[in-house]
């Protein structure tokens, strides 16, 4: 699918992959609309790119939050043909800590954010993508593109809440697109190894560069411009579909 001209839901867009996925979008000629929770950096954002975007107040648990940003983005751009869930949380909590169990709550709420929230965010965008005119002759009338992690597979000690909800991801990936199928709709899974957001920024120098020393090839992190050129290749590719994509420079990490 074209991404020129069509419109695409990013969440998380105010930060990191999103909101390197937003700028890209903008600059092949979609428009945007952010739905995150922080409301000063997506509206940021959403002002520097202009016309084409829009930022959205979402909060991607809530059934009611999606359903009204969904909503303010058909009353601003009329359709809606991507969408790209990075919106995340990566709070780690151990099974069990010195003084007693680990954190319950911790753990349902990072998977709320990381698995409930995507599937309430495809669920509501794809009924309306179902309602698009096929846009090409394969008959793709939508994308949407999920984020897990490499953690879904090589979880490290504390991830178990952060490795299940990825692990999720994965397994609902080719479920999702079976799902719409019928509706022109495919569905696809970026698994990101480590990429260079802000949060890494804070890493002591020796953390970074151990950190580093674990890529395959090449050894640095990635950038988060070289996870918005993969979501582009799987928006354009019509017959990608159903499946996750790693994109970590061969790393497989270790247990901490
Ligand atoms: N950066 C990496 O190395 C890396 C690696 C693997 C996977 N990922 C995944 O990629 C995605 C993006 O990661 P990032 O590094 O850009 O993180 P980030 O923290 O820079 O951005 C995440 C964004 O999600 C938003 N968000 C969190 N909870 C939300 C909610 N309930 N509703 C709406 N918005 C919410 C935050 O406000 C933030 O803007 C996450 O799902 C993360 O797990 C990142």
């Amino acid at each position: 699918m074209n991404i020129k001209n069509k419109v695409a839901i990013v969440t998380g867009g105010a930060s990191g992959l999103g909101e390197a996925t937003a700028k890209h979008y903008v600059s092949l000629g979609a428009k945007v609309a952010i739905f995150d929770r922080d409301n000063e950096n997506g509206s940021k954002l959403a002002t520097t790119l202009g016309d084409a975007a829009v930022y959205c107040s979402v909060d991607v648990t809530g059934a009611k939050s999606v359903e009204q940003g969904v909503a303010q983005v058909i009353e601003r751009f009329g359709a809606i043909h991507i969408v790209n869930n990075y919106a995340g949380v990566g709070t780690a909590t151990k099974t069990i800590n010195k003084d007693g169990p680990g954190d319950y709550e911790l753990f349902k709420k990072v998977i709320d954010i990381n698995l409930n929230g995507t599937f309430n965010v495809c669920r509501v965008a794809a009924f309306e993508m179902s309602k698009n005119e096929p846009v090409n002759e394969s008959g793709c009338r939508g994308v949407i593109i999920n984020t897990a992690s490499v953690a879904a597979f090589e979880g490290q000690i504390g991830q178990a809440a952060y490795s299940a909800s990825k692990g999720a991801i994965v397994g609902m990936t080719l479920t999702l697109a079976r799902d719409l199928a019928r509706n022109g709709i495919r569905v696809n899974s970026i698994a990101p190894g480590l990429i260079h957001t802000p949060l890494f920024d804070s890493l002591p120098p020796e953390v970074y560069t151990s950190l580093e020393g674990q890529v395959l090839f090449p050894q640095r992190l990635g950038n988060a411009d070289e996870i918005a050129h993969l979501a582009q290749m799987l928006v354009e590719n019509d017959y990608m579909n159903g499946e996750t994509v790693r994109m970590d420079g061969g790393i497989r990490m270790q247990a901490r």
